[in-house]
């Protein structure tokens, strides 16, 4: 077939390039992130939001998106009943296809964790499969919502131990004030077309608020002297940027305004922001981002209603907690390690105990596979049980020594799991 790459065969059996697997005990970290976030958004009046992994192409690539993310990276192919459909490069375009399609009262408050798919050139923090947790609120205009969403990321971040994060703030206006800025954008970098590149004049014909966003030092001086979008915005689209700015003061959460701001996707109007973390790389310190998106319900055919959100990258944020050395979310010891010291361990007596103390919700633990004694008593060590319990054939008592004082108390096998249970969780016998 032309054009077919060919994985070696070496790499077959390799996650795919740009992907990972998360794994023990590092999925114990990524597990707590997910649970700590969907606990916040929980409390925050958020209800979880589960969209399938790919969706129509359309969803995405819809009139006037020239974004890399979505012209470029994507994973879009046809089905075998030829229907192009791509896999998810975000979230919110899934979540606002999801609310056109059921219409739920609003405001629609949801919050979501899910893998992401785009074909970018993979280095650290980024990568062709990554994970978000994220949260978007459909039917509701009021600057109030802009001040929630954004405390519920940052309070997030703090709530990790993250302290190195800034919050960049900026709007893109309304249609109206965006519409004005980018002709007069497009007025200012006009002459500059036939010096900067080819790149440079097909995002200016297509889209030039992409160039406020670009790297090449070339551009950046130009950028430098442009005019500036919070300048050419409308009075109601400044008065609400006004409120945002003046709420989160209020709230006590800093942040600085970064005018040349501009997020990844075509649809933001309004307050859009970013959170960078100072411990990592410049070139992939976003940690998390989001913005206002009021017409993109009405895109898809729905009705007019605003919507705001944000997403977070989970391996990213994950780097700056281990940069900056918080949430190590390390595993907690086992209440209970259960060494087993019979010759003949065909028998279920050691399944029947862990499966009794399972019951009262200790988290216990065994070796396997015949193991020596000594080998089974370094893994209790590893596990940093708590208690372990020695079983030897026919004993009617069995010895159970105490990691932290070292002691050893001989229990009757019929009274061990409530022994166990009232020392292991503190309660008075
Ligand atoms: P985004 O800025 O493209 O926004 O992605 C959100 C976050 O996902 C980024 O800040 C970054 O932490 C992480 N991320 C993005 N791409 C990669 C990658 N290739 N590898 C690793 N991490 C990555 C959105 O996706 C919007 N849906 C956010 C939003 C929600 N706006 C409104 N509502």
């Amino acid at each position: 077939m032309s054009g077919e790459r060919t994985t070696s065969p070496r790499d077959v059996f390799r996650a795919p390039k740009g992907t990972h697997d998360i794994l023990p005990p590092e999925s114990r970290r990524f597990a707590a992130f997910v649970a700590a976030f969907s606990a916040r958004a929980d409390r925050f009046g958020y209800g979880l939001a589960v969209t399938p992994i790919f969706e129509h192409l359309e969803v995405f690539l819809r009139v006037g998106e020239s974004t890399d993310v979505v012209t470029k990276e994507m994973y879009e192919f046809a089905d075998k009943g030829d229907r192009r459909v791509a896999l998810r490069p975000e979230g919110t375009a899934s979540v606002v296809r999801a609310f056109v399609e059921h219409r739920p009262a609003e405001p629609w408050k949801v919050f979501y964790s899910a893998p992401n798919f785009r074909y970018e050139r993979p280095q650290k923090g980024r990568y062709r499969q990554h994970w978000q947790v994220g949260a978007e609120v459909v039917g509701a205009p009021d600057p109030d919502v802009d001040l929630e969403v954004i405390d519920l990321a940052a309070g997030f971040f703090a709530s990790l131990g993250l302290s190195r994060v800034r919050l960049k703030l900026n709007s893109m206006g309304d249609a109206e004030s965006r519409a004005a800025y980018v002709a007069r954008l497009r007025t200012f970098l006009e002459p500059h077309a036939s010096s900067l590149g080819d790149d440079f004049a097909r995002m200016l014909a297509e889209n030039p608020l992409r160039i406020l966003d670009s790297k090449n030092p070339a551009v950046v001086e130009v950028v430098e002297r442009a005019p500036q979008l919070p300048e050419h915005l409308s009075p109601d689209a400044a008065a609400h940027f006004e409120e945002v700015q003046a709420g989160l003061q209020a709230l006590g959460i800093p942040f600085e305004l970064e005018p040349r701001l501009v997020r990844g996707f075509d649809y933001y109007t309004g307050t859009t922001f970013e959170f960078a973390a100072e411990s990592l790389d410049a070139a992939q310190d976003a940690i998390g981002g989001g913005g206002r998106y009021d017409g993109l319900a009405a895109e898809m055919g729905g009705p007019d209603v605003s919507g705001i959100g944000f997403g977070i990258g989970i391996e990213r944020a994950l780097l700056a907690c281990e940069a900056e050395g918080v949430f190590a979310a390390a595993a907690p010891p086992l209440d209970v390690f259960v060494v087993d010291k019979r010759i003949d361990t065909t028998g279920p007596e050691a399944a029947i105990l862990l499966h009794e103390l399972r019951l009262e919700d200790l988290r216990v633990d065994k070796a396997s596979g015949g193991r020596s004694e000594k080998a089974q008593w370094k893994l209790a060590a590893r596990h940093e049980a708590r208690f372990t319990v020695v079983l030897e054939s026919g004993a009617v008592e069995l010895t159970v020594r105490e990691r932290s004082t070292g002691e050893e108390h001989e229990v009757p096998r019929d009274l061990v799991v409530g022994w166990l249970y009232e020392r292991a969780s503190g309660s008075p016998a």
